[in-house]
């Protein structure tokens, strides 16, 4: 049986004020995957370790949309073995869902010598996500694909472009949603000024990754009109965290894709001390799971075997 195996990251989307359009990878957490071709005309999937309730039906797990799409574009037939070792929680805005559709589209690619080309391959593995948010952005796919921070240049059709992170510090909250998917809450009737606040602050993060100014990028990723004030309703501890964070030091502190996660960007000497402040904000919230210290990475889905 020829097969592929590989890591797929934790990614954040939006980064602040980049709705749909922003995401960038990190270092860890990240899923295990080993795709296999195999002799039958099925697409299995099977998941492992904590496996969280995702389902393995093929049209509602997001890797398996992901690869009907690709054999329905492509014309193929082909029995797939998707086999899924989860490391990362799911369901709360840490881009889990898109790692697994990046991860099936990037092994296909290579184990049926495809020569997708990013975009194509971005452009496949959005629909994965239909299965979990009910509408194929592209960003977490994005940047599961290619690592690093990635801009949405286009959605008609899809064009993304990567840009190289420095290292920045990284501290996650991995808080599971409370409801589905709050995206059907978000209104995009803002107003003039916050508008143009919301794309002053777009540039801004673009500007700060070219300079590498990790104090530019913390400020710009801590204001979002769109997506941030839906969001942070659901998070009873969210703005007082964000100020004790914020005070401590860190740079920037916003919700982590579509949430509940939320994402914090530090110095390495005070990352400990900000993942305490955030495990003690969010501990009694009944869907707090874990607080993660991590790092950016410029790596994508990673293939390792
Ligand atoms: N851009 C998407 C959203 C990311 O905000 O809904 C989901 O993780």
């Amino acid at each position: 049986m020829k097969s592929i195996k590989l890591h797929a990251p934790a990614t954040t989307a939006n980064v602040g004020p980049g709705y749909d359009i922003f995401a960038m990878a990190h270092h860890e957490p990240y899923d295990e995957i080993t795709i296999s071709l195999t002799n039958s005309k099925d697409i299995k999937i099977e998941i492992y370790g904590d496996s969280q309730n995702i389902p393995v039906n093929v049209t509602d797990n997001t890797a398996g949309l992901a690869i009907l799409e690709l054999f329905k574009r492509k014309n193929i037939q082909q029995g797939v073995l998707f086999q899924l070792y989860k490391n990362m929680p799911s369901g709360g805005g840490l881009g889990t869902t898109g790692a697994s559709a990046a991860a099936a589209i990037v092994g296909l690619n290579k184990l049926l010598d495809l020569s997708l080309s990013d975009n194509e391959m971005v452009d496949i593995a959005r629909y994965g996500e239909v299965a979990s948010g009910g509408s194929p952005h592209a960003d977490n796919v994005a940047a599961a694909i290619l690592g690093g921070f990635v801009l949405v240049k286009n959605y008609h059709p899809i064009d993304v472009v990567k840009l190289d992170l420095p290292e920045f510090h990284i501290v996650l909250a991995a808080i599971r949603k409370s409801q589905r998917s709050t995206r059907g809450f978000i209104t995009y009737e803002i107003g003039q000024e916050k508008l143009k606040e919301q794309m002053a602050r777009c540039a801004s993060v673009i500007h700060a990754i070219h300079t590498k100014d990790v104090k530019e990028f913390g400020r710009a990723i801590s204001v979002d009109y769109i997506a941030e004030p839906v969001r942070s309703a659901v998070i009873p501890e969210y703005t007082e965290v964000k100020l004790k964070v914020l005070e401590a030091g860190a740079h920037g502190f916003n919700i982590s894709g579509g949430g509940s996660s939320v994402f914090c960007v530090c110095d390495a000497n005070n990352q400990n001390q900000i993942a305490e402040i955030m495990h003690q904000g969010f501990q009694n919230n009944p869907n707090f799971v874990k607080v993660i210290q991590t790092k950016t990475s410029n790596q994508g889905v990673k293939i390792v075997g």
